[in-house]
């Protein structure tokens, strides 16, 4: 059955901001979890997956109506792939600029043997009958030596440059982010998904 609207269980400006727009052209009206004072589901879990469908079922089961949420994280092979599921708990009280040069000296501490860095997303859907579907998205790329700070983005775009690039994802519009992006590629098999109903 086709969806017409859908709940975002975010309060994250910049993720709503960006899948708004990715929405737009199949004419669903997403209403983010901060307009109807949903509150923060905890994200106890210790996969993308895991934590995605957490926020998701937990909402669509208090709202009965469908409801999509992402886990997404930057992943840094010199760090063992952290910070990972807990790229937003490791910035200093949710600041990304104290979060990014904590990222940076904890590279430079481990000798900064590779720049290798990717995000990850995985977007769930979760019906109110319980059921659900998950859609994954990568992107690689590296770190950068230091920031590089643009009009647009929000958490480390700065610091991460997608491979074949030399700008760095806030140096991007959010329509030239999101045709590579994590988060974009994700929403592109959501999109399939949707389309096909
Ligand atoms: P969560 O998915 O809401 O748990 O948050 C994951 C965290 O990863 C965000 O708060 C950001 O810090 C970071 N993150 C996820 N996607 C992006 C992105 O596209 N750009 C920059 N940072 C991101």
């Amino acid at each position: 059955m086709k969806i017409n609207e859908i709940i975002f269980a975010s309060h994250n400006a910049g993720k709503i901001a960006e899948i708004r727009q990715l929405l737009q052209p199949l004419n669903i009206k997403v209403i983010s979890a901060a307009e109807i004072e949903l509150p923060d589901v905890e994200e106890t879990g210790t996969t993308f997956a895991e934590n995605s469908l957490l926020k998701s079922q937990t909402i669509a089961k208090i709202i009965g109506k469908p409801c999509i949420a992402d886990d997404s994280g930057l992943c840094v092979d010199a760090l063992n792939g952290a910070p990972g599921v807990y790229s937003a708990r490791y910035a200093p009280n949710r600041d990304f600029d104290k979060g990014m040069d904590k990222l940076l000296a904890e590279m430079a501490a481990s000798g900064n043997a590779s720049r290798k860095a990717h995000f990850s997303c995985v977007i769930s859907l979760a019906y109110p009958d319980g059921h659900s579907q998950l859609f994954e998205g990568r992107v690689d790329g590296k770190i950068a030596p230091q920031k590089m700070p643009g009009a647009d983005g929000f958490g480390y775009d700065p610091l991460f440059v997608p491979d074949g690039y030399e700008r760095s994802f806030a140096q991007m519009s959010k329509t030239e982010k999101s045709a590579i992006s994590h988060r974009g590629r994700a929403m592109q098999k959501l999109i399939t998904y949707l389309s096909s109903l």
